[in-house]
């Protein structure tokens, strides 16, 4: 497990009714889905349309399927060198892992 303050570099591929996408992300062992998704719309991919709120756990809006597992992006850190993250649902995708509410 990483320590925190480690920085690496992670694996992401957004799978996305559009196709997959793939991005390489600095992380450090404290680093958010949430935030992976932040950079990743920032630094590389203007246009990721993804939902976030509270940032806490308190909204639920900002969930997505992690490695196959929904959970809450802005609680979830990131785990291992690889992420897969897809709408959690993906029949109510509106645009990339933003879904409707
Ligand atoms: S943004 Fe509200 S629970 Fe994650």
């Amino acid at each position: 497990m990483a320590e925190w303050g480690d920085e690496r570099t992670v694996a992401v591929t957004l799978v996305l009714a559009t196709g997959e996408r793939r991005y390489q992300v600095p992380v450090t062992g404290g680093t958010s889905v949430l935030a992976v998704l932040d950079h990743i719309q920032r630094h590389l991919d203007p246009d990721l349309a993804y939902l976030a709120s509270c940032r806490r756990g308190f909204c639920d809006v900002c969930v997505v399927r992690v490695n196959g597992k929904a959970c809450r992006s802005c609680l979830q850190l990131v785990e291992g060198d690889e992420l897969r993250i897809e709408p959690s649902r993906a029949d109510r995708a509106i645009r990339d892992l933003a879904i409707r509410l």
